[in-house]
């Protein structure tokens, strides 16, 4: 055990002690992280860059009948998992409590209720063993994800989700500088209305990349981003489906769905990778990274592995699973963030959206 979570006895009463300072936790510090931003309740053990465990429960199936995620029927579920999700973390990790350094947690953004189950889980474990505590940012997260393959910061990532779709220069840990932003949707939200517009089930990004790996790219052409735009665009593209559909008989849009995933999903991919690539260029930047679940597409991996080789580009393309959330990448996060040393943390509240706060930045 390291020196973060030395000295503590659960179930003392606080001593009385002047607030301080958050610190960094040491290096290769064992971390139970939790993370329930949205509908997946997952906790990892993480030491340093090595994931022990991670586990994801999720809730798919029971959102899948209202075509999207309810918040309040998300909190209720994070409640119900919880405690489970954690000590089947722990188990195969083959840790106790006793083990751990601290205590990580998604503080936002997200759904506000979801966060708070994580949040009130992790400080319990944490004030109950004496534990610091790390608040992570979730797409802080996100770009955390490769540093399970051993990336090393200056790196691009392309954090590409449900709620987000950005390039980051990563300067440092997990401090960064956002380099581009979509205007409008974000690519997740593309690939979930173009499902819905095909008529696939929920979740509809895996729905329509399973479906785009039976279809023809080249067959319809949808609409691509001007180029001169410094972000990200994915609205027109969402509408230029809408009204392909309408002008095609209903047997031949049977007939080509899969063709049209397809080409929908390609006018999606090549902006993604074409502001990487351009992206990595301006910022002069060698090393690649992907995170969020966007990037858990095939024909996005795929494209973005072929044009990165061709531009001598090393790219850190985490499994999909650390791609759609997950609680490890919150546990990898922590290692570069401010630690608030027990009991400090017990007024900690969560945040739905950047407006209330903003990215923690790394420790002092
Ligand atoms: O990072 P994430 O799991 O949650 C958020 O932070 O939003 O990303 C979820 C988004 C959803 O829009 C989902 O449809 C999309 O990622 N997604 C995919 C794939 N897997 C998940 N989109 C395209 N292809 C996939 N294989
Ligand atoms: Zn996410």
């Amino acid at each position: 055990m390291s020196a973060a979570g030395a000295g503590r006895e659960p179930g003392r009463a606080a001593p009385r002690r002047a607030a301080r300072h958050p610190v960094r936790l040491p290096d290769g510090a064992v971390v139970l992280a939790v993370e329930t931003s949205c509908d997946d309740t997952s906790a990892a053990v993480v030491a340093g860059r090595e994931v022990r465990s991670s586990v994801v429960s999720s809730q798919d199936e029971l959102h899948a009948r209202f075509g999207g995620v309810v918040p309040e029927v998300a909190s209720r579920r994070h409640t119900e998992l919880v405690a489970a999700v954690v000590a089947e973390a722990l188990a195969r990790a083959g840790a106790g409590f006793a083990d751990l350094d601290a205590v990580a947690v998604t503080q936002g953004p997200g759904l506000i209720g979801a966060l708070l189950v994580g949040l009130a889980t992790a400080k319990a474990v944490a004030c109950r063993h004496r534990l610091p505590l790390v608040p992570v940012h979730h797409l802080q997260g996100h770009a955390a994800a490769s540093y399970a393959l051993g990336v090393e910061a200056p790196f691009l990532c392309l954090v590409a989700s449900g709620g987000h779709t950005l390039l980051v220069a990563v300067r440092e840990g997990v401090d960064y500088r956002v380099v581009a932003a979509t205007l409008d949707d974000a690519a997740g939200e593309a690939f979930d209305k173009g499902a819905r517009l095909l008529g696939l089930g929920y979740p509809g990004g895996r729905e329509l990349d399973a479906l785009a790996a039976r279809g023809d790219p080249g067959f319809a052409r949808f609409p691509r981003a001007a180029r001169r735009l410094r972000g990200f665009s994915f609205s027109g593209l969402k509408t230029a489906l809408l009204y392909d559909l309408r002008g095609r008989a209903p047997d031949e849009v049977e007939r080509h769905r899969a063709d049209l995933a397809a080409s929908y999903q390609a006018a999606i991919v090549e902006q993604l990778v074409e502001r990487t690539l351009a992206a990595a260029a301006e910022e002069g930047l060698s090393r690649v990274a992907v995170g969020g679940g966007v990037a858990a597409n095939r024909g996005l991996r795929e494209t973005l592995a072929a044009r990165c080789r061709a531009a001598g580009l090393d790219l850190f393309l985490p499994p999909p699973s650390l791609c759609t959330d997950n609680a490890a990448m919150v546990g990898l996060a922590a290692a570069f963030l401010p630690a608030l040393p027990w009991p400090e943390y017990l007024g900690l509240d969560a945040f739905a959206s950047d407006a209330e706060v903003r990215p923690r930045r790394r420790a002092r």
